[in-house]
Order: C-alpha cells, then structure tokens, then sequence
C-alpha cells in the first residue's frame, strides 16, 4: 500500500478550497492516515523542495509556501502517489485539464493550489519532513 503527501497550498487555503480538496480526496476512495493545519516554516519548507534548489523560482515558491497556512494530508492507497498526481493535473495551467483540481482551480504555475509528493522515494523523504510521529 501506498502512501503520498497532499499540501493544501496558501493559496486555496485563503480561497476557502479545503473543503472541496478533501471532498475530492474521501470521494476518490483514498484513506487519510494524517492530517494538520499549519503554517510551514521557512527551513523545512527549504528541506521539503531542496531539489529545485537554484532553479529561478525557487525564491518566490519559499516565499509562497511560508506565506499563510496549509492543509498537510497523508494519504493512503493502492497506486496513490500517481492517481493523487493525476487528481492534481499538470503543474502548467496551460496543461493542467479541466476536472484536475489545478485544471479547475488555478491560472498559476505558482500559486497552483497543491502539492502531490511524485515517486515512492520523495513521497517517503516529504512525509518524514512533516509527520514525525507517523507509524
Ligand atoms: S520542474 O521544473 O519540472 O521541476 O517543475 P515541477 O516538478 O513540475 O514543479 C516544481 C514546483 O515548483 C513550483 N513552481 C514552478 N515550477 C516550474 N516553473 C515555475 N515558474 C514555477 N514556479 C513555481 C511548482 O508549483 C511545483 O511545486 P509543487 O509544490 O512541487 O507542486
């Protein structure tokens, strides 16, 4: 069984969205195994997106994940990580499909409403950053 992190970005936290996300998410068939609310410090925000560390937005995109509160979900299921990703749509607005959440929801490559960990290896490192006490 799978296991994925689901940030509910400031951006839709501020737009009232959280409802709708998790809608989503429990209509899907997915399992929560963990939620909070909080807001993401500068450093472990730095540690959660160290890949693109360099790359020309990485400076607006602390900034952004910092900027207010977020929903943080652990979400459990067989597949999750790549259904959860296709649930969010392209990180492109251009791209992102209408019926995606970022498809229905967002005009921004930045303020794109979630973010869905990519691949067994990150989803691990990402849910380990968060949630401490996690079994
Ligand atoms: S990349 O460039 O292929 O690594 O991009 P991607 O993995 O799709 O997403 C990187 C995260 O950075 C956020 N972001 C941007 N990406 C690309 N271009 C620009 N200009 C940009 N600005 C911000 C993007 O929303 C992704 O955030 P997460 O939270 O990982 O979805």
């Amino acid at each position: 069984m799978e296991r994925t992190l689901l940030i509910i970005k400031p951006d839709a936290v501020e737009r009232k969205l959280i409802g709708e996300i998790i809608q989503r998410v429990e209509r899907k068939g997915l399992e929560i195994k963990a939620l909070k609310m909080e807001n993401i410090t500068v450093e472990r925000a730095e540690k959660h997106y160290e890949i693109h560390k360099g790359k020309e937005f990485y400076n607006g995109l602390i900034e952004f994940i910092t900027s207010g509160p977020v929903v943080l979900m652990v979400l459990e299921g067989k597949d999750c990580i790549s259904i959860v990703r296709h649930m969010a749509g392209s990180t492109s607005p251009v791209d992102a499909v209408p019926g995606t959440i970022r498809g229905d929801f967002s005009m921004d490559t930045l303020r794109n409403i979630v973010h869905t960990s990519d691949s067994v290896e990150t989803s691990t490192r990402e849910i380990k950053n968060f949630f401490k006490n996690i079994d």
